[in-house]
Formats: C-alpha cells, sequence, structure tokens
C-alpha cells in the first residue's frame, strides 16, 4: 500500500461483477437476512443486512431549498477572444475569454424554482441557468436564470418572496392570494411578474429558453481597470414556449418533459448551443440614467448597451449518475476567477453568502471535494482539513504534511502573487435604505409595450386567472400597480377580475413609495 491509496482515488473496482459491500466483502446471498430458522427471528449481527438498510435510509440528502428540480449536463465554451469588436483583454484579463477558439469544459444545470425536487417541470415558474466553467484558473459559476431580471432588488427580502410563492405553510399548497399578498406590496416585482406571466413563462424544453446572469457583475483587465457587466445566452435553437394550456397537457403526461427533451436530445448527438455575450459600462453609478445599473429589477437596453459576442456554449455529454452530478454539484455566486469580480449590486453580495452556507449544510462541509465540484484545469492547495467526510488533505505535492498553516519557514503553502486592482473608494453612511432611483415601472411598461397582441392577450388571461382567486384588497392593489404601469393593462386586468378603474382611484401610493414625475402624472390621471 502506498500513501496515495488513502489520498482519496477509488478502490479498484473488482472486474468479475461480483456483488460485495463496501467493506470489498464479496456478498453471497442478496436475498435473505440472517434468521433464526427460516421464519426468523433476525439476529442483530446481519452486518451485511444492516449496512445495506441503513445506507439506504440516508440516500436522500435535504433537496435545494429553491431550484430543487433540475438537471445537469456537460459541454465546453469557446472563447472568439473578443468581447465584440475588441479584444477580450480590453476589458477583463481572465484566461477563458482571451483566445479565439480556446475551450474550457463546463457543467450547466437547469432547474425550476419553486416546486420540489419531483414537481412538474412545466410550471410557470423561472427556470434556473446555472454554469460551471472548470477553467485553468479554477471554477467560474455563473447562477442565472432564463429571465432577465428578479422580483427583488435586496437580498434581505429573498426568504420572504420564495416564502409567498412557495406552498403554504399550513394547507401545503402554493396559493394565489399568498403570492399575490407579498407582491402587492412590492411595487419592483411588477417588471417581473410582467414577464413571468407572459408566454414567456413556461419555457418549451431548457434547450429553448436564453439565460442571463441577471445580477451585474464586474471584468477587470490587466491593468486593473474594472467595468460592470451583465451575461446573457441565446439558444441556437431558438425560444419556444407553452401556453398554460398546453403546459397542462404535456405535465398531464410527464413532469420530466424538459429533462427528457435536454437528455435525448444529447444522447442522439443533436447537440444544443447557445451565442454567450455581454454588455459593458463603465464602473461608475451612471447618474444620467433613471434606474440604476446595480438594480436587478432592470434591464440595460440593448440600444444603448449593446450585446457583445464572447463565445459559444455547446452541451455534448450527459450525468452517469443523477445523484452525484446532479443532487451534489454546487455553484455559487462567489465563486469567480481572476479577471472577474463582484458589483456591490445589494442581491448578489446577499446570493454569495447564500450559497456557500446552504450547500455546507445540503451537502456537507467537504462538498468542494466531490468529483463534480472540483475544479478541473486547476491545482489545489489549502490548508485545510477535517469535517465530515474529508477525502484528502488538498495539499501540494512536496509539502511539509505537518504545515498546516501559513506563513512558515518550513515547506508550507505560499501566498500567490497579488494581481492589479484599482479598488473603489467608498464613503457613505451606514444605513438601512432603498436605492434612490427605483422607477418601479417604467420597464414593465417598455415590456408591456413590445408584446405582440396575442402575448398581452395571454398575460392578461393568466394574470386575471389567478387573481381572480385572491380577496378585494389584493386584487384591488394589483389593479392599481398596473394601471401604474400601463392604462390598457391595468384596466384589461382589472376587466378579467370585475375591478374597474373607479375601484382603484384614490388609492394612495404604498408606505415609503417613491414615484417618479411620470408615476405621480399617471395618479393623477387615475384620480
Ligand atoms: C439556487 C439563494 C437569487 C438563481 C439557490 C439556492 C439558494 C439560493 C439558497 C440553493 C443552492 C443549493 O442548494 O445549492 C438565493 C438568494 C437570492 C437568490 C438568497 C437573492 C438574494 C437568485 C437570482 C437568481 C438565482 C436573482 C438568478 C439570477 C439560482 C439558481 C439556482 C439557485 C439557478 C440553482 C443552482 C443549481 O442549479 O444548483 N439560490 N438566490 N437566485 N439560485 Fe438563487
Amino acid at each position: 500500500m502506498t500513501d496515495h491509496d488513502n489520498q482519496g482515488t477509488r478502490p479498484a473496482a473488482r472486474s468479475d461483477g461480483t456483488l460485495t459491500n463496501r467493506q470489498g466483502h464479496a456478498v453471497s446471498d442478496n436475498q435473505s437476512q440472517r434468521t433464526v430458522g427460516s421464519r426468523g427471528p433476525a439476529t442483530l449481527e446481519n452486518y451485511q443486512f444492516l449496512e445495506k438498510i441503513s445506507h439506504f435510509d440516508r440516500e436522500r440528502i435535504p433537496e435545494r431549498v429553491v431550484h430543487a428540480r433540475g438537471f445537469v449536463c456537460y459541454g465546453e465554451f469557446e472563447a472568439t477572444g473578443m468581447i465584440g469588436d475588441e479584444p477580450a483583454s480590453t476589458y477583463t484579463r481572465a484566461k477563458l475569454f482571451q483566445e479565439k477558439g480556446k475551450k474550457t469544459p463546463l457543467a450547466i444545470r437547469f432547474s425550476t424554482v419553486i416546486g420540489g425536487r419531483d414537481s412538474s417541470e412545466t410550471a410557470r415558474d423561472p427556470r434556473g441557468f446555472a454554469v460551471k466553467f472548470y477553467t485553468e484558473d479554477g471554477n467560474w459559476d455563473l447562477v442565472g436564470n432564463n429571465l432577465a431580471v428578479f422580483f427583488i432588488r435586496d437580498a434581505i427580502k429573498f426568504p420572504d418572496v420564495i416564502h409567498s410563492l412557495k406552498p403554504d405553510p399550513v394547507t401545503f399548497r402554493q396559493e394565489p392570494n399568498r403570492i399575490f399578498d407579498f407582491m402587492s406590496q412590492t411595487p419592483e416585482a411588477m417588471h417581473m411578474l410582467t414577464h413571468l406571466f407572459s408566454p414567456r413563462g413556461i419555457p418549451a424544453s431548457y434547450r429553448h429558453m436564453e439565460g442571463f446572469g441577471v445580477n451585474t457583475y464586474k471584468m477587470v483587465n490587466a491593468a486593473g481597470d474594472p467595468v460592470l457587466v451583465k451575461y446573457h445566452f441565446h439558444p441556437r435553437q431558438g425560444v419556444a414556449c407553452l401556453t398554460g394550456e398546453e403546459a397542462a397537457k404535456v405535465q398531464g403526461q410527464d413532469l420530466g418533459s424538459a429533462s427528457k427533451d435536454l437528455f435525448t436530445a444529447i444522447e442522439m448527438g443533436n447537440f444544443p448551443q447557445w451565442d454567450m455575450f455581454v454588455q459593458v459600462m463603465d464602473d461608475h453609478d451612471h447618474p444620467e440614467l433613471d434606474w440604476d445599473p446595480l438594480d436587478d429589477t432592470k434591464i440595460w437596453p440593448e440600444d444603448d448597451f449593446p450585446l457583445r459576442h464572447v463565445g459559444t456554449m455547446t452541451l455534448n455529454r450527459n450525468v452517469q449518475d443523477f445523484f452525484n452530478e446532479n443532487e451534489q454539484i454546487a455553484m455559487g455566486t462567489g465563486v469567480l476567477v481572476d479577471g472577474l469580480d463582484f458589483s456591490d449590486d445589494k442581491m448578489l453580495v446577499g446570493r454569495t453568502f447564500s450559497y456557500s452556507d446552504t450547500q455546507r449544510h445540503r451537502v456537507g462541509t467537504n462538498y468542494l471535494q466531490l468529483p463534480v465540484n472540483q475544479p478541473k484545469g486547476a491545482a489545489v492547495a489549502t490548508n485545510q482539513s477535517g469535517g465530515q467526510m474529508s477525502f484528502y488533505r488538498d495539499s501540494a505535492p512536496g509539502q511539509n504534511p505537518s504545515v498546516n498553516y501559513e506563513p512558515s519557514i518550513h515547506d508550507g503553502l505560499r501566498e500567490a502573487p497579488r494581481q492589479p486592482s484599482t479598488s473603489p473608494e467608498i464613503t457613505g453612511r451606514l444605513t438601512r435604505s432603498v436605492i434612490e432611483r427605483r422607477n418601479d415601472y417604467v420597464q414593465a411598461r417598455a415590456r408591456y409595450c413590445t408584446m405582440m397582441d396575442w402575448e398581452r392577450d395571454d398575460l392578461v388571461k393568466t394574470m386575471g386567472e389567478l387573481l381572480a382567486q385572491c380577496e378585494a384588497d389584493v386584487q384591488k392593489r394589483m389593479v392599481w400597480h398596473f394601471l401604474m404601469v400601463h392604462d390598457d393593462y391595468g384596466t384589461r386586468v382589472g376587466a378579467a377580475i370585475g375591478v374597474s378603474v373607479a375601484d382603484v382611484r384614490g388609492m394612495a401610493p404604498l408606505d415609503g413609495q417613491v414615484l417618479t414625475d411620470e408615476d405621480q402624472r399617471r395618479l393623477q390621471k387615475l384620480g
């Protein structure tokens, strides 16, 4: 036996196909437990049976608190070497973007958000679009969604928005009244709701949807200069969605239609592809805009901030084991590589704590030692050891095994050289406050206006069906918000549920709600 035998390689599989237990003991009877006589009683030293049944008892780990149902596959990202018309190095020193044709392996997990692990994949729900790039500088996780914006802009509200969307803790049913009770008090959600209840709210499959990073990140070049960026993926297969009726039919036959579609396409060699783009903005607060670049309830208009092509993603390999690769994969917004950075987006900082926190709880302290989570092209050398299910020491070759601390004059690990960075100077009073440029209705209005007639019809119908199940005060407040977005939107949703403009006339804005000049004008018009 060599040292290496205890350092995390899997024991050699028996070549003759004989069933064993995990101690390497051959199992000669897998049909009957040990009993006194053929009719029992059973004996307690039934090691083989107890090992088998107690492992089975622990087969499940907690499902993800959100995005529980999902599906993983693998592929690669091929860079153009450019960010639009300029060399990638103008904006970032991240190695995966630098050379034309450079390929980086990746894993991607698509998911629904609210349902449990066995729930329907045709629910009206955002879809997760989470990519783990195994770069030579370590892993980069881009944990995005298929819709470009989100319901809220401060991470402290995330448990509330999710509680409202999850089943009622008493009845365990998803209740429209709970959802819209929360949403009606959350004006910044109107933009996301307008997307989610439009036909875009039920993607036809995972292959036919866009992906967005949603939050604002940064890229940093070799001189340390940062820019703000947003990430986009466009499917070469096109975008396709289901109406509510179509989705109900699919769901009646198969709860897992999207996973099946993806798995089958890849098995047949029909590899789906996405073009990846970024939008770029100078790294400051842009007072010229009437929205805040760090607000994830807003898109960056593409006329002003054009999409710049950076590469193509191709998915070409399926998982071998759903549990190991799908349930145990762990991605988070803190997982960035040199040349990519966070912005001060208040959702992003909250998310960055939440992901690795839940993964330590859900998968375990040593979740990063699991094959699907390990970096592939980069070395790992830490001074961490111990913890439940520790699999090996991730020390460097030649490292003195006693020196699991730093600094040391012996053969321990050393810090990497520092990279240039222009860190922002931040001054301000410690506070709890909402960002100033909220403008909660303007982009929902733009979205409503650019929809085709049939999309608006579908939006009004779907919204009406759910609001019809809500109490009168919730209905009125939602119609009031939609009227603040657009006359036609509010009037039509109101008509669908029997709430007229007269019914909401005179309603005051919510406590603390800040209205723009345009909002004030619309409020006065409402009377
Ligand atoms: C999964 C928290 C906002 C996309 C999760 C998980 C948590 C979480 C705890 C489960 C992770 C796991 O068990 O591995 C939060 C918090 C948010 C937030 C606190 C806001 C403050 C968002 C937003 C997006 C998003 C805005 C879209 C850009 C995802 C995706 C997954 C996920 C795609 C599934 C990752 C996977 O497939 O493993 N989130 N989330 N989340 N979240 Fe968020």
